[in-house]
C-alpha cells in the first residue's frame, strides 16, 4: 500500500459525517481588549497581578484575531477542516456581565460566523471559556449562585444573536479549570485560593450550565445541538500500594467525577463529603439543583491532553484560606521514561481511548462525544514532528474508541494558531500555525501540512 492509500484507508475508517475541526478561545486569540465597548474580564485583571502570568504577558493584543479573523478563516479553509470551535467573550457582549447588551461585540461574532458559513465551516460555539466579566467577579464571581443565573441570561442573548447560523452550542469549557484552578489553586484568574470558594464555583458552574441548557432548549431550532466540554484525565496510581490507589481515586473525584456524576449520573459522587469534608460543607447545594444540572444533552465535548499519575501525599495542615491538591493528599508525578511533550506533559494516546471507552461504559445514557480539544505544546518550531506524531497517535486512539463502540462524532485539534497559553503566556505554543507576535505573521507548521494531507486523502 502506498502512503497515500494508507492514509485514505485510515480516514475511511472514520464514520461518514465525522467532523474534523480546530479550536481556539476568545481571550487567547482575539486581542482588542478595550475595543468596541468590550468590558474587562477576570483575565484582564489577573494578567496585571505581578507574577501571575509568565513574563507579564496578557491577552491585550494576543493574535489580533479581532482584526485578522478573515486570514484565520482562510487558514482553516486551506486546511480543509469542516468545523471550527471558538468561544464568545462574555464581556464583549455584556460588558457589565448583565443588563446592557453591546451590539458591536455581537457584530464581531456575526461577521465571523457568516465567513465560516461561507467557507462551509461549521461553527461550534463555546459560551464560556474562562473570561468572566470582572463586574460579576466583583460581586462574588462563580462563588455566587447569582453568577449561574447571569450566565443563563448571557446564553440567551448570544443565542438570539447567532442562533439562526450556529447549530452546535457548548455551554462551558473545562469547569474544572474555571473552579479548582481559578478559585482553589489560584494559578488561573481570578487567582483565589479558597477551598470552599473553589467547590462552590464548581457547583455554580454546573448549575449555570444547566440553567443555560434550559434557556437554549426553549429556543432551539430543529437539529440544533447543545453540549458541554469537560477536560478528562484518567488517573493512574503511581505504584501498586493501596495508598496510591486511594489517592488516584481522590484525584479522579477532583478532576473528573465531580463533574461527570452530576451531569450524566444524576447524582453527586458518594465520596465527595468524605474527601472534601475538611475543606467545605457543600452548603451551596440546593434541592432541585441536580435536576437542573442533569438536563439531557445532545453531546459531550471531551478535552484530552494527558493521564495523571498520582501518588499519595501528606495532607496539608487545615487552612481554609489556602487549598490545593495537597489538601486532599494527592500529588501528580511524572513516570520515569515517559514520553513527554515540549512542555513536559506525559504523552499517552491510550489515555484518550481509555477516557472515551470509560465514559461510555460508566454512563449508559452518555450522549455522542466530540473530542473538542487535543493538542501538543512546545516552543514553536516549524518542523514540529512532536506535534505531528502526537496528533496522529491520538487520532488513531479516537478511531480505536469508535471501533470499541463509542459514539464519537468529531475531533478538534487545539489549536489552529499559537496563542496566549494562560499563566504560561506566549512561550508555550499549541498552534498548527506559528504566530510571530511582533509582526502577527502566520506560518503553517509541518503538522498543519500533515493534517491538511490527511484530511484531503479522502477527497
Ligand atoms: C485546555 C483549554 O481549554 C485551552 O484554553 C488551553 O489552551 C489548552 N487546554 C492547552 O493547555
Amino acid at each position: 500500500m502506498t502512503a497515500v492509500e494508507q492514509r485514505l484507508a485510515e480516514r475511511a475508517a472514520f464514520p461518514a459525517g465525522f467532523v474534523w475541526g480546530t479550536a481556539t478561545a476568545a481571550y487567547q486569540i482575539e486581542g482588542a481588549a478595550a475595543e468596541d465597548g468590550r468590558g474587562p474580564s477576570i483575565w484582564d485583571t489577573f494578567c496585571r497581578v505581578p507574577g501571575a502570568v509568565a513574563r507579564g504577558d496578557s491577552g491585550d493584543l494576543a493574535c489580533d484575531h479581532y482584526h485578522r479573523w478573515q486570514e484565520d478563516v482562510d487558514l482553516m479553509t486551506e486546511l480543509g477542516a469542516g468545523a471550527y470551535r471558538f468561544s464568545v467573550a462574555w464581556p464583549r457582549v455584556l460588558p457589565e456581565g448583565g443588563g446592557r447588551v453591546n451590539q458591536r461585540g455581537l457584530d464581531f461574532y456575526r461577521r465571523l460566523v457568516d465567513a465560516l458559513r461561507e467557507g462551509d465551516i461549521e461553527p461550534f460555539v463555546t459560551l464560556y471559556h474562562w473570561d468572566l466579566p470582572q463586574a460579576l467577579e466583583d460581586r462574588g464571581g462563580w462563588r455566587s449562585r447569582d453568577t449561574a443565573e447571569r450566565f443563563a441570561d448571557y446564553a440567551e442573548v448570544v443565542y438570539d444573536a447567532l442562533g439562526d447560523s450556529v447549530s452546535h452550542w457548548i455551554t462551558l469549557n473545562e469547569p474544572y479549570c474555571s473552579s479548582i484552578v481559578g478559585y482553589g489553586e489560584g494559578r488561573h484568574a481570578p487567582g483565589a485560593r479558597e477551598g470552599h470558594g473553589a467547590l462552590a464555583a464548581a457547583h455554580h458552574l454546573l448549575l449555570g450550565h444547566g440553567l443555560a441548557v434550559g434557556r437554549l432548549r426553549e429556543r432551539a431550532r430543529p437539529g440544533q445541538r447543545i453540549g458541554v466540554t469537560l477536560n478528562m484525565s484518567p488517573t493512574v496510581p503511581a505504584t501498586s500500594s493501596a495508598e496510591d490507589a486511594a489517592a488516584a481515586r481522590r484525584m479522579d473525584l477532583l478532576v473528573n467525577r465531580q463533574f461527570t456524576e452530576p451531569l450524566f449520573g444524576g447524582t453527586y459522587p458518594a465520596d465527595m463529603a468524605d474527601t472534601f469534608g475538611a475543606i467545605s460543607d457543600l452548603s451551596f447545594r440546593r434541592e432541585g439543583d441536580l435536576d437542573v444540572i442533569g438536563a439531557p444533552l445532545d453531546f459531550l465535548g471531551v478535552n484530552y491532553y494527558y493521564r495523571i499519575h498520582v501518588e499519595a501525599a501528606p495532607y496539608d495542615e487545615p487552612d481554609p484560606a489556602l487549598r490545593t491538591a495537597d489538601d486532599i493528599g494527592v500529588r501528580a508525578v511524572t513516570p520515569r521514561e515517559a514520553r513527554l511533550s515540549g512542555l513536559g506533559w506525559v504523552v499517552e494516546p491510550d489515555g484518550l481511548h481509555q477516557t472515551l471507552v470509560g465514559l461510555a461504559g460508566r454512563y449508559p445514557d452518555l450522549p455522542p462525544v466530540y473530542v473538542t480539544e487535543n493538542g501538543y505544546g512546545d516552543d514553536g518550531a516549524l518542523e514540529d514532528t512532536g506535534r505531528l506524531d502526537y496528533l496522529r497517535d491520538h487520532i488513531d486512539a479516537t478511531r480505536e474508541a469508535i471501533h470499541s463502540g463509542v459514539d464519537v462524532r468529531g475531533y478538534f485539534c487545539w489549536s489552529l494558531i499559537d496563542n496566549f497559553e494562560w499563566a504560561r503566556g506566549y512561550a508555550a505554543r499549541f498552534g498548527l500555525v506559528h504566530v510571530d507576535y511582533s509582526t502577527q505573521v502566520r506560518t503553517p507548521k509541518a503538522s498543519y501540512h500533515w493534517l491538511r494531507d490527511f484530511l484531503a486523502a479522502s477527497g
